[in-house]
Protein backbone atom coordinates (compact mmCIF):
# COMPACT_ATOMS: atom_id res chain seq x y z
CA UNK A 1 0.00 0.00 0.00
CA UNK A 2 1.06 3.55 -0.69
CA UNK A 3 0.69 5.66 2.22
CA UNK A 4 2.02 8.13 4.20
CA UNK A 5 3.73 5.55 5.96
CA UNK A 6 6.19 4.84 2.66
CA UNK A 7 6.92 8.65 2.83
CA UNK A 8 8.02 7.83 6.38
CA UNK A 9 10.05 5.03 5.74
CA UNK A 10 12.14 6.71 3.15
CA UNK A 11 14.80 7.77 5.66
CA UNK A 12 15.11 4.16 7.26
CA UNK A 13 15.22 3.06 3.83
CA UNK A 14 18.27 4.91 2.84
CA UNK A 15 20.16 4.21 6.07
CA UNK A 16 19.79 0.38 5.57
CA UNK A 17 20.49 0.18 2.25
CA UNK A 18 23.27 2.50 2.38
CA UNK A 19 26.70 0.87 1.34
CA UNK A 20 24.49 -2.12 -0.02
CA UNK A 21 25.21 -3.53 -3.30
CA UNK A 22 22.03 -2.41 -5.99
CA UNK A 23 21.13 -6.39 -6.45
CA UNK A 24 21.23 -6.65 -2.46
CA UNK A 25 19.25 -3.52 -1.92
CA UNK A 26 16.68 -4.14 -4.88
CA UNK A 27 15.84 -7.62 -2.73
CA UNK A 28 15.52 -5.33 0.31
CA UNK A 29 12.91 -3.49 -1.55
CA UNK A 30 11.27 -6.42 -2.97
CA UNK A 31 10.97 -7.71 0.37
CA UNK A 32 9.43 -4.69 1.71
CA UNK A 33 7.35 -4.05 -1.37
CA UNK A 34 6.45 -7.17 -2.64
CA UNK A 35 5.67 -6.77 -6.45
CA UNK A 36 5.17 -2.80 -6.37
CA UNK A 37 8.98 -1.49 -7.63
CA UNK A 38 9.12 -0.76 -10.67
CA UNK A 39 12.10 0.94 -12.82
CA UNK A 40 11.61 3.11 -15.76
CA UNK A 41 14.43 2.87 -18.44
CA UNK A 42 15.03 5.60 -21.73
CA UNK A 43 17.90 2.86 -22.69
CA UNK A 44 20.61 5.65 -21.79
CA UNK A 45 24.05 3.75 -20.55
CA UNK A 46 23.05 4.48 -16.97
CA UNK A 47 19.56 3.14 -17.63
CA UNK A 48 21.14 -0.04 -19.28
CA UNK A 49 23.24 -0.90 -16.13
CA UNK A 50 20.36 -1.22 -13.84
CA UNK A 51 18.19 -3.20 -16.46
CA UNK A 52 21.33 -5.98 -16.56
CA UNK A 53 21.44 -5.66 -12.76
CA UNK A 54 18.09 -6.65 -12.70
CA UNK A 55 17.34 -9.28 -15.20
CA UNK A 56 20.55 -10.94 -14.96
CA UNK A 57 19.90 -11.68 -11.13
CA UNK A 58 16.14 -12.28 -12.12
CA UNK A 59 15.30 -9.63 -9.72
CA UNK A 60 11.24 -9.46 -9.76
CA UNK A 61 10.79 -5.39 -10.44
CA UNK A 62 9.09 -4.48 -13.63
CA UNK A 63 10.70 -2.38 -16.29
CA UNK A 64 8.78 0.05 -18.16
CA UNK A 65 9.20 3.14 -20.79
CA UNK A 66 8.17 5.70 -21.55
CA UNK A 67 7.33 5.75 -25.74
CA UNK A 68 7.23 9.46 -26.72
CA UNK A 69 7.05 8.54 -30.44
CA UNK A 70 9.62 10.81 -30.91
CA UNK A 71 12.74 8.65 -29.93
CA UNK A 72 15.91 8.08 -32.21
CA UNK A 73 16.06 5.12 -34.63
CA UNK A 74 18.90 4.47 -32.08
CA UNK A 75 17.03 4.31 -28.99
CA UNK A 76 14.64 2.07 -30.48
CA UNK A 77 17.04 -0.52 -31.83
CA UNK A 78 18.50 -0.58 -28.02
CA UNK A 79 15.51 -1.43 -26.33
CA UNK A 80 14.75 -4.08 -29.43
CA UNK A 81 18.34 -5.28 -28.41
CA UNK A 82 17.88 -5.69 -24.99
CA UNK A 83 14.01 -7.84 -25.29
CA UNK A 84 16.28 -9.57 -27.19
CA UNK A 85 19.54 -9.95 -25.32
CA UNK A 86 17.25 -11.02 -21.90
CA UNK A 87 14.62 -12.37 -23.32
CA UNK A 88 12.06 -9.66 -22.23
CA UNK A 89 9.94 -7.30 -23.57
CA UNK A 90 10.15 -3.72 -21.73
CA UNK A 91 6.60 -2.62 -21.21
CA UNK A 92 5.96 0.65 -23.15
CA UNK A 93 3.68 3.55 -21.91
CA UNK A 94 2.39 5.61 -24.88
CA UNK A 95 0.67 9.23 -24.77
CA UNK A 96 -3.10 9.92 -23.88
CA UNK A 97 -4.34 9.56 -27.83
CA UNK A 98 -7.15 12.90 -26.73
CA UNK A 99 -4.23 14.96 -25.31
CA UNK A 100 -1.58 14.37 -28.19
CA UNK A 101 -3.94 14.95 -30.85
CA UNK A 102 -5.99 18.03 -29.48
CA UNK A 103 -2.06 19.59 -28.57
CA UNK A 104 -0.98 18.81 -32.38
CA UNK A 105 -3.79 19.98 -34.28
CA UNK A 106 -3.93 23.14 -32.15
CA UNK A 107 -0.41 23.50 -32.23
CA UNK A 108 1.67 21.58 -34.76
CA UNK A 109 4.15 19.03 -34.99
CA UNK A 110 7.16 20.98 -33.58
CA UNK A 111 5.49 23.40 -31.32
CA UNK A 112 7.86 22.81 -28.16
CA UNK A 113 10.74 24.69 -30.86
CA UNK A 114 8.48 28.06 -29.96
CA UNK A 115 8.17 28.57 -26.42
CA UNK A 116 8.91 27.18 -22.78
CA UNK A 117 5.12 26.96 -22.54
CA UNK A 118 4.58 24.33 -25.53
CA UNK A 119 8.00 22.85 -25.09
CA UNK A 120 6.52 21.88 -21.11
CA UNK A 121 3.01 20.76 -22.33
CA UNK A 122 4.50 18.14 -24.94
CA UNK A 123 7.05 16.91 -22.29
CA UNK A 124 3.81 16.69 -19.72
CA UNK A 125 2.00 14.80 -22.54
CA UNK A 126 4.46 12.52 -23.76
CA UNK A 127 5.91 11.84 -20.79
CA UNK A 128 4.52 12.73 -17.66
CA UNK A 129 1.52 11.84 -17.59
CA UNK A 130 2.19 8.63 -19.06
CA UNK A 131 4.65 8.17 -16.22
CA UNK A 132 1.84 8.97 -13.58
CA UNK A 133 -0.03 5.84 -15.07
CA UNK A 134 2.94 3.43 -14.92
CA UNK A 135 3.82 4.57 -11.61
CA UNK A 136 0.36 3.76 -10.49
CA UNK A 137 -0.09 1.02 -8.20
CA UNK A 138 3.87 0.81 -6.82
CA UNK A 139 5.39 1.73 -3.83
CA UNK A 140 8.99 2.07 -5.29
CA UNK A 141 10.36 3.78 -8.61
CA UNK A 142 13.61 2.71 -9.71
CA UNK A 143 15.52 5.30 -11.43
CA UNK A 144 18.66 5.93 -13.16
CA UNK A 145 19.14 9.57 -12.42
CA UNK A 146 23.10 10.63 -11.68
CA UNK A 147 24.19 13.61 -9.65
CA UNK A 148 26.82 14.41 -12.29
CA UNK A 149 24.13 15.43 -14.86
CA UNK A 150 23.34 18.87 -13.35
CA UNK A 151 23.78 20.76 -10.32
CA UNK A 152 19.83 20.40 -9.82
CA UNK A 153 20.58 16.21 -9.76
CA UNK A 154 23.01 16.67 -6.70
CA UNK A 155 20.36 17.79 -4.66
CA UNK A 156 18.71 13.80 -4.41
CA UNK A 157 19.06 10.97 -3.01
CA UNK A 158 19.78 7.61 -3.29
CA UNK A 159 16.26 7.05 -1.61
CA UNK A 160 13.99 9.58 -1.41
CA UNK A 161 9.94 11.04 -1.07
CA UNK A 162 8.60 11.69 -4.62
CA UNK A 163 5.62 14.26 -3.37
CA UNK A 164 4.81 14.68 -6.94
CA UNK A 165 3.99 10.55 -7.85
CA UNK A 166 3.50 9.74 -3.78
CA UNK A 167 6.32 7.00 -4.39
CA UNK A 168 9.72 6.23 -2.66
CA UNK A 169 12.21 6.93 -5.42
CA UNK A 170 15.51 4.84 -5.58
CA UNK A 171 18.30 6.28 -7.53
CA UNK A 172 20.79 3.25 -7.04
CA UNK A 173 23.48 4.97 -9.24
CA UNK A 174 23.11 8.55 -8.25
CA UNK A 175 26.76 9.01 -6.82
CA UNK A 176 28.21 6.78 -10.13
CA UNK A 177 30.83 8.07 -11.80
CA UNK A 178 30.93 7.98 -15.87
CA UNK A 179 33.71 6.29 -16.07
CA UNK A 180 32.41 3.77 -13.33
CA UNK A 181 28.98 3.36 -15.70
CA UNK A 182 31.13 2.67 -18.61
CA UNK A 183 33.45 0.16 -17.34
CA UNK A 184 30.11 -1.58 -15.97
CA UNK A 185 28.87 -1.51 -19.58
CA UNK A 186 31.71 -2.71 -21.25
CA UNK A 187 32.66 -5.77 -18.28
CA UNK A 188 29.31 -6.98 -18.46
CA UNK A 189 28.66 -6.62 -22.05
CA UNK A 190 25.31 -4.81 -22.13
CA UNK A 191 24.13 -3.59 -25.06
CA UNK A 192 24.15 0.18 -25.53
CA UNK A 193 22.96 3.14 -27.51
CA UNK A 194 25.19 3.70 -30.10
CA UNK A 195 24.77 7.82 -30.40
CA UNK A 196 26.35 7.34 -26.69
CA UNK A 197 29.79 6.90 -28.84
CA UNK A 198 29.03 10.09 -31.29
CA UNK A 199 29.35 12.77 -28.33
CA UNK A 200 25.68 12.36 -27.24
CA UNK A 201 25.49 11.99 -23.25
CA UNK A 202 21.81 12.82 -21.81
CA UNK A 203 19.34 11.43 -24.59
CA UNK A 204 15.97 12.49 -24.66
CA UNK A 205 13.53 12.67 -27.55
CA UNK A 206 15.06 13.18 -30.71
CA UNK A 207 14.16 16.97 -31.90
CA UNK A 208 15.27 17.76 -28.45
CA UNK A 209 18.66 16.51 -27.76
CA UNK A 210 22.04 17.14 -29.85
CA UNK A 211 25.49 15.70 -29.41
CA UNK A 212 27.31 17.90 -26.31
CA UNK A 213 31.53 19.25 -27.05
CA UNK A 214 34.62 18.21 -24.73
CA UNK A 215 33.62 20.74 -22.05
CA UNK A 216 30.26 21.25 -22.27
CA UNK A 217 27.73 20.15 -19.52
CA UNK A 218 26.48 16.85 -19.83
CA UNK A 219 23.17 18.04 -20.45
CA UNK A 220 24.46 21.32 -22.70
CA UNK A 221 22.61 19.13 -25.54
CA UNK A 222 19.29 18.88 -23.93
CA UNK A 223 16.31 21.53 -25.00
CA UNK A 224 19.68 23.54 -26.15
CA UNK A 225 17.98 26.21 -26.97
CA UNK A 226 16.43 27.00 -23.90
CA UNK A 227 17.88 28.59 -20.49
CA UNK A 228 19.68 26.39 -18.69
CA UNK A 229 17.53 27.19 -15.53
CA UNK A 230 14.72 25.38 -17.27
CA UNK A 231 16.07 21.75 -18.21
CA UNK A 232 13.76 19.64 -17.24
CA UNK A 233 10.58 18.08 -18.33
CA UNK A 234 8.99 17.33 -15.01
CA UNK A 235 9.83 13.79 -14.94
CA UNK A 236 12.10 14.57 -11.70
CA UNK A 237 11.04 17.10 -9.20
CA UNK A 238 14.04 17.27 -6.43
CA UNK A 239 11.94 17.79 -2.90
S1 LIG B 1 14.75 13.70 -18.25
O1 LIG B 1 13.87 14.10 -17.15
O2 LIG B 1 15.77 14.70 -18.57
O3 LIG B 1 14.05 13.22 -19.43
P1 LIG B 1 16.90 11.82 -18.09
O4 LIG B 1 16.93 11.59 -19.56
O5 LIG B 1 18.02 12.58 -17.49
O6 LIG B 1 15.50 12.45 -17.65
O7 LIG B 1 16.78 10.40 -17.38
C1 LIG B 1 16.80 10.24 -15.98
C2 LIG B 1 15.96 9.04 -15.62
O8 LIG B 1 14.59 9.31 -15.90
C3 LIG B 1 16.27 7.79 -16.41
O9 LIG B 1 17.34 7.07 -15.82
C4 LIG B 1 14.97 7.04 -16.35
O10 LIG B 1 14.84 6.35 -15.11
C5 LIG B 1 13.94 8.16 -16.40
N1 LIG B 1 13.51 8.45 -17.78
C6 LIG B 1 13.81 9.50 -18.55
N2 LIG B 1 13.21 9.42 -19.76
C7 LIG B 1 12.51 8.26 -19.74
C8 LIG B 1 11.70 7.56 -20.69
N3 LIG B 1 11.45 8.05 -21.91
N4 LIG B 1 11.16 6.38 -20.32
C9 LIG B 1 11.37 5.87 -19.09
N5 LIG B 1 12.13 6.47 -18.17
C10 LIG B 1 12.69 7.64 -18.49
FE1 LIG C 1 8.16 16.80 -26.64
FE2 LIG C 1 10.77 17.40 -26.86
FE3 LIG C 1 9.63 16.95 -24.44
FE4 LIG C 1 10.04 14.96 -26.21
S1 LIG C 1 11.60 16.18 -25.14
S2 LIG C 1 8.24 15.25 -25.00
S3 LIG C 1 9.57 15.99 -28.17
S4 LIG C 1 9.21 18.64 -25.89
Amino acid sequence: MITETSKIHAPQLLHQISGVKVDDALRLLLNEFPGQVTFSSSFSVEDQVITHIILSSNLPVSIFTLDTGRLFAETYSTWNTTNEKYGVKIKAFYPDRNLLETFIDEKGPNAFYESVANRKECCFIRKVEPLKRALSGNAVWVTGLRAEHSPERKNHEIIEWDETNKIIKYNPILNWTSEEVKRFIHEHDVPYNILHDRGFVSIGCAPCTRAIKAGEDFRAGRWWWEDASKKECGLHAAN
